[in-house]
């Protein structure tokens, strides 16, 4: 295939009369116009005005950047300062759906004015691809779409996409204390992305992955229409579950199965620092031994920060923090530990044994006198400046590899790491039963995690650099070909496609990190489903590279052709003007 580039085809036009003629057979110049802010506010709202025939009602879901709400809209649901920013690009609108007709004109008018849409549900994607482009875009903000229908008798239900993980787990313990749900920890994360990038928490190694659960949904196609699982097909649904939401269509909601939980559970915080007698790296030499192999029941994260010495002033040390969930009640687990991660020391007094919902807000480090409703927060418009990388790690890492990781982290300075354990049901999933390969064969997926509190340029260099030399010391210790990465830590450091190309390509480079081998699927269904490419984003689905797919085809390319065609026209209007004065 060869890539059409417009502006070689720019070129390719003749000049001079053939222009002229091609200026009058068409006859159109004057109803081109580039697209401003002002252009497409009018002409998106009178395209969705027409879709859903109701106008009072959608001009108050659309705004403009004159509107102003505009920025308080805006900046509700940036959740990492870094694009929050007077030089991070700005929408030219944000428009917030509030029954399902509104998100269908809002696929259809996107597509017929050729601008870039960005669907938002949380926020919390880590580069900000929901709210940010480098292209002219339009925000869709899922947010009024937080309806959640518990049904205890079946055990099922319908979270919409903009509801948080925290009105979910909310949700059903008002209706049930011995059900839950498995998803992330963080409560205002929201469920569009979430769900859609595989999601997963505390319980995965006893229940997997949220998309383990997802029995049906319903999304917003590219030709508008709603789809629920089975008219959507067997393939659609699956890349829909892992395969990342915004490169096939808009997620209206997830129909979900809850799974039971105990009345009571237990959760405990142990930390050592590597001052106290080197007892950190012996912790971590056990945890990788045990963590990913113990009782299903059990989910131990294991933090690593670089922190200032507690022993000897003026020094910098490793902190080692083991944060548990476990399915059961005390006693048991600590006579298990006991037998099995004697370097954890556990103890009766250092667990607490509380409600399931009480270990939500536990896990979000709520302090125990906060009630469940603390979960409706969502605690909008604050983020603190962050990255994050992630890894999976096969093999568990030497004594002498630790040694060497510490003082790494420790010159470094501020990126620590959160080590999730992974075996148990996660082990059991076959690597394709969804598009989340990362299952048996892994021990523990890494988080690289930096989060610093003042903006700046240099700042934020200095952090992001941080955070890519730890990831480039980790190679030995890691996966390889592929590199294997979590979608839900977007990271955009591992490849992206660029505007107008978005080729087979660029989107392999990121695609078997995220996928592995299941990438190839998700290209096919990608390309039936959306062929002209209409759901993009930095690091979507790429198309096939069949023998008709070039950038003029794709969604990107409309805009392209706007352009060009905007320009074309300029020098057509010059040439008029010369011919006048020949
Ligand atoms: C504080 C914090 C804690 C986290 N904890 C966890 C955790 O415990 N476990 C875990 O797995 N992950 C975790 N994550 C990562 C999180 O799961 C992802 O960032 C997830 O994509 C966020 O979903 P969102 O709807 O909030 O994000 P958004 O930024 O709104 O969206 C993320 C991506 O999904 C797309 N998208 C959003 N909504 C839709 C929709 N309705 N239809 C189609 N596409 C859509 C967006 O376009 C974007 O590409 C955490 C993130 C943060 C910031
Ligand atoms: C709106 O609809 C009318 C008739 O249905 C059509 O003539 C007109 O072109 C449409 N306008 C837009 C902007 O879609
Ligand atoms: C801002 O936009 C909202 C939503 O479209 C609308 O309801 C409101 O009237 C606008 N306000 C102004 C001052 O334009
Ligand atoms: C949420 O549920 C209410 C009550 O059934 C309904 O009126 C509303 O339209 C629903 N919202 C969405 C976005 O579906
Ligand atoms: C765990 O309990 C022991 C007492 O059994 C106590 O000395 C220790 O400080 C506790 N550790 C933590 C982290 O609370
Ligand atoms: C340090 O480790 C040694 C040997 O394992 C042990 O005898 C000693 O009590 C430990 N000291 C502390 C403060 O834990
Ligand atoms: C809450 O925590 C405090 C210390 O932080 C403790 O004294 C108290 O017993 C705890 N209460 C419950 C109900 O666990
Ligand atoms: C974004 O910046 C504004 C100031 O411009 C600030 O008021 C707001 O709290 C910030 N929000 C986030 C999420 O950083
Ligand atoms: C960035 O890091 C360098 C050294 O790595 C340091 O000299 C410089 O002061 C740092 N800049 C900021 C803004 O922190």
């Amino acid at each position: 295939m060869v890539p059409t580039n417009p502006m070689e085809k720019s070129s390719l036009f003749p000049s001079g009369t053939f222009l002229f003629l091609l200026l009058v057979l068409l006859n159109v110049s004057a109803s081109v116009a580039a697209p401003t802010p002002e252009s497409v506010y009018t002409s998106f709202l009178e395209c969705l005005t027409n879709y859903t025939k109701a106008q009072d009602q959608v001009s108050n879901i659309v705004f403009a950047q004159t509107n102003a709400s505009f920025s308080s809209v805006l900046q509700a649901y940036i959740r990492n300062a870094r694009f929050n920013t007077t030089s991070t690009p700005k929408p030219l609108l944000v428009v917030t759906p509030s029954e399902d007709p509104h998100v269908q004109g809002a696929v259809i008018c996107a597509k017929s004015i050729g601008i870039q849409l960005k669907i938002r549900s949380g926020g919390h994607d880590y580069e900000g691809i929901s709210y940010v482009s480098d292209q002219p875009f339009i925000i869709l903000d899922m947010f009024h779409f937080r309806n959640i229908t518990v049904d205890v008798e079946n055990e099922v239900a319908v979270v919409q996409a903009g509801a948080t993980l925290g009105e979910v787990y909310y949700r059903i313990w008002e209706k049930s204390k011995v059900h839950g749900f498995p998803a992330g920890v963080c409560p205002t994360v929201g469920v569009g992305g979430h769900l859609s990038g595989g999601g997963y928490g505390n319980m995965l190694r006893k229940h997997g992955l949220s998309v383990d659960h997802v029995v049906d949904a319903k999304i917003v196609d590219v030709k508008g229409r709603i789809l629920d699982k089975e008219s959507m097909g067997e393939d659609l649904f699956w890349a829909i579950r892992g395969g990342g939401g915004a490169s096939f269509g808009v997620i209206l909601s997830y129909t979900v199965k809850l799974i039971p939980v105990p009345e009571v559970v237990t959760v405990f915080r142990i930390a050592k620092s590597l001052d106290q007698n080197e007892s950190a790296t012996e912790l971590v030499l056990q945890w990788q031994q045990v963590a990913p192999h113990t009782d299903h029941r059990l989910f131990m994260r294991l933090l690593l920060q670089p922190v200032s010495s507690k022993v000897v002033k003026g020094q910098r040390t490793i902190r080692a923090t083991v944060m548990a969930l476990f399915l059961g009640g005390a006693d048991e687990v600590v006579t298990l530990m006991g037998k099995e991660f004697p370097a954890l020391g556990l103890s009766k007094e250092n667990c607490t044994e509380l409600s399931w919902i009480d270990s939500v807000l536990w896990w979000s480090n709520f302090d125990n006198t906060t009630k469940p409703d603390a979960l409706l927060d969502r605690d909008l418009n604050s983020a603190s400046f962050l990255k994050r990388k992630s890894d999976y790690v096969q093999n568990p890492i030497s004594k002498k590899g630790l040694e060497g990781i510490w003082e790494k982290m420790i010159e470094l300075g501020k990126t620590g790491f959160v080590f999730n354990p992974y075996g148990g049901k996660m082990s059991e999933v076959s690597s394709d039963a969804t598009p989340f390969p990362h299952r048996a064969g892994n021990l523990f997926k890494i988080q690289y995690s930096v989060n610093w509190d003042d903006p700046g340029v240099e700042l934020e260099k200095n952090f992001t650099s941080q955070a890519k030399m730890l990831y480039s010391y980790m190679t030995p210790f890691v996966s390889s070909d592929p590199r294997s990465a979590f979608l839900n830590y977007r990271d955009l450091d591992i490849g992206t496609n660029s505007f107008g190309k978005n080729s087979y390509e660029e989107g392999a480079v990121y695609g078997v990190k995220y996928f592995n081998d299941n990438f190839k699927r998700l290209v096919k269904i990608k390309t039936e489903v959306d062929p002209e490419n209409f759901f993009r984003n930095e690091q979507s689905i790429p198309i096939h590279p069949g023998p008709d797919t070039g950038a003029i085809k794709s969604g990107a390319g409309k805009l392209l052709h706007l352009t060009l065609y905007w320009s074309v026209m300029v020098k057509v209007g010059w040439l008029f003007i010369l011919e006048l004065f020949i």
